[in-house]
């Protein structure tokens, strides 16, 4: 299978990898006092969250926890028509507990919108939302957004758990794509 370079499709890196450190410690520690005395439950939507809550979960000093879900949006990767499956339940009941949702990108909002609602109605004692990006020109259904890393363009990015249909979730920095230079992986190739 041929995976084109990403260097070649690279447009701008928008975030660098010392930008994302520094964001992620003062979300923690915004975090941290925020919730001071109480213990946080984290959860993470798959994939893309993943490289965010790892970092995110070691800049926060109150007792946590972790959990994770997993979402399918239909429609194709760069546009989701609305319509949200959840693909994996959380492993923990939720109830009574503070919920700090952890996302990659807060796009057409259809996503947070969703797992909002399906998380609500298990009563949690709280439930907020903390994104390391948000897309606002993108939005087409209105979420609360409580903690934010970067409020981006509406340009299509990568990096940092974000993906290139489903690749280079690795690279520590989040790029822009040259959608023009990109061609899709052939699976048989
Ligand atoms: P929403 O439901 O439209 O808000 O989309 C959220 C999901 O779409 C995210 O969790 C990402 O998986 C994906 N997504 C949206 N924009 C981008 C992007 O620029 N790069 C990579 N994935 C994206
Ligand atoms: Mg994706």
């Amino acid at each position: 299978m041929i995976v084109q370079d990403y260097r070649e499709y690279l447009d701008d890196i928008l975030v660098t990898e010392e930008d994302l450190r520094n964001r992620v410690a003062e979300l923690g520690e915004q975090i941290s006092s925020d919730y001071q005395g109480e213990s946080l439950h984290l959860i993470c939507i798959l994939r893309g969250g993943i490289l965010f809550l790892t970092d995110l979960m070691r800049q926060i000093t109150v007792p946590n926890t972790i959990d994770f879900m997993v979402v399918t949006s239909y429609g194709t990767a760069r546009k989701t028509t609305g319509q949200v499956r959840i693909t994996l339940d959380l492993q923990e009941n939720i109830q009574g507990r503070h919920v700090l949702l952890v996302e990659d990108i807060v796009d057409s909002g259809y996503t947070i919108a969703s797992v909002l609602e399906f998380l609500e109605t298990r009563h949690p004692a709280s439930l907020r939302v903390c994104t390391l990006l948000n897309k606002p020109e993108r939005r087409e259904v209105d979420v609360p957004i409580h903690y934010c890393g970067f409020i981006i363009p509406n340009k299509f990015v990568f990096g940092y758990g974000l993906d290139m249909d489903e690749y280079f979730r690795n690279l520590p920095f989040i790029a822009t794509v040259a959608l023009d230079r990109y061609r899709p992986t052939n699976e048989s190739g």
